[in-house]
């Protein structure tokens, strides 16, 4: 088993191994106090992966109650989330109890809002089970909802209690929400590992999921550790995200998030190019391995349009707005450009 730890406010330890899931309870149970935990999921995972959980959880002792929902995006609703709290609060869950997500990024996105905010706060615990949830959302303290203005406008940096990984139950994932996924663990390689890159590249998606998870997690744990809040450093997450999000919401989100990140990713690197603020081969490079993945690089939206939408970014600061630039495979820069220049930044992109 390998055991990352994350040196946040509040720390925490990822314990990832194949097959950790029909452990869960031995390693759940010291955060449970009083025995008893809500488990929170969507109903795709719920079929798969409840009764391995539950049973688990039982050998520890451990009484759960359950809220199901609508898998997708859809669901991660202010409705969903009072749901969710209305329901903790029906079956008397207290501080010293705790909450189980076990699913995708919307499951732990709601799940850990939901006990960020319940009772002032109350123990939550991590089972991601799709890659992005692994190597991302489970890992950093972002939790949120999404509101009918856009994605996550309200949440909490609100840390797990512990990360139980098990890369074993991506065997289930379907394909196209697997590549969504190598999207984001792409961008890993290209802000902060050469060898990651180069192993992406060469493999594909036949990739080695355990050495691949790990590293980008121990990549995450140490931007968390160096900028919790996203003042600075962990802003290079974004990666590929400004012209991506530009993208997904042109395209009004018919476009999976993973592939428009990766158009984000390959125009980042061909404007930067542009502008000689990366090594030649960068744009190259970051083509081939999305190749690899069958990842598409290219949009027909023009640049006006996609502005337009940047325009409106949360992460908006004022006049300006913070671009990640692939300065070369393996390292990103910060880059704080108006948004006036941003138009002719991302011209040299997009035709
Ligand atoms: P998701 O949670 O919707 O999961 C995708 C689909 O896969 C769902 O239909 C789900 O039921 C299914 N699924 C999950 N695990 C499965 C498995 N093992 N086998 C078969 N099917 C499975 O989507 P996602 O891509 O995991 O997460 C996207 C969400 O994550 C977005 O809401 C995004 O805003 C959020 N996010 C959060 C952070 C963060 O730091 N908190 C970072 C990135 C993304
Ligand atoms: N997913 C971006 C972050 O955690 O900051």
């Amino acid at each position: 088993m390998k055991k990352i730890h994350v040196d946040a406010s509040c720390p925490y330890d990822v314990l990832l191994e194949n097959g950790i899931l029909a452990d869960a309870g031995t390693h759940i149970a010291p955060f449970c106090k009083n025995d008893y935990a809500a488990i929170i999921t969507d109903d795709t995972v719920n079929a798969l992966y409840s009764t391995v959980l539950e049973a688990s959880l039982l050998k520890e002792g451990i009484r759960t109650v359950k809220f199901v929902f609508p898998h997708g995006e859809q669901s991660k609703s202010a409705e969903t989330y009072i749901e969710i709290l209305e329901f903790l609060a029906e079956n008397h869950l207290t501080r010293s109890d705790l909450i189980i997500a076990l699913g995708g990024g919307v499951v732990g996105d709601m799940a850990g809002f939901a006990a960020a905010t319940y009772l002032r706060g109350i123990s939550f615990v991590q089972i991601p089970t799709t890659l992005l949830a692994m190597v991302d959302s489970s890992v950093g303290g972002k939790t949120a909802i999404d509101l009918r203005a856009g994605k996550n406008l309200a949440g909490a940096f609100y840390q797990p209690k512990m990360v139980l990984c098990d890369p074993a139950v991506l065997n289930t994932l379907p394909q196209d929400i697997f590549r969504d996924g190598s999207a984001e663990v792409i961008k890993y390689g290209v802000l902060g590992s050469r060898d990651l890159f180069m192993h992406l590249k060469e493999k594909g998606e036949n990739f080695d999921r355990t050495w691949v998870i790990a590293k980008c997690i121990e990549m995450k744990s140490e931007i968390v550790r160096a900028d919790e809040f996203e003042s600075g450093q962990r802003m290079l997450l974004n990666f590929g995200h400004t012209f991506g999000h530009a993208v997904e919401k042109m395209s009004n989100f018919s476009l999976s998030h993973g592939r428009a990140v990766s158009i984000g990713m390959m125009l980042m690197a061909k404007s930067a190019l542009a502008a000689s603020l990366c090594e030649e081969e960068v744009p190259d490079e970051i083509e081939a391995v999305l190749k690899a993945f069958s990842l598409p690089l290219e949009t027909d939206y023009s640049a006006k349009d996609l502005y337009g939408i940047m325009l409106s970014d949360k992460k908006r600061s004022g006049d300006s707005l913070t671009v990640v630039i692939p300065s070369e495979i393996g390292k990103c820069t910060l880059l704080k450009k108006s948004t006036d220049s941003l138009l002719s930044f991302l011209e040299s992109a997009v035709i």
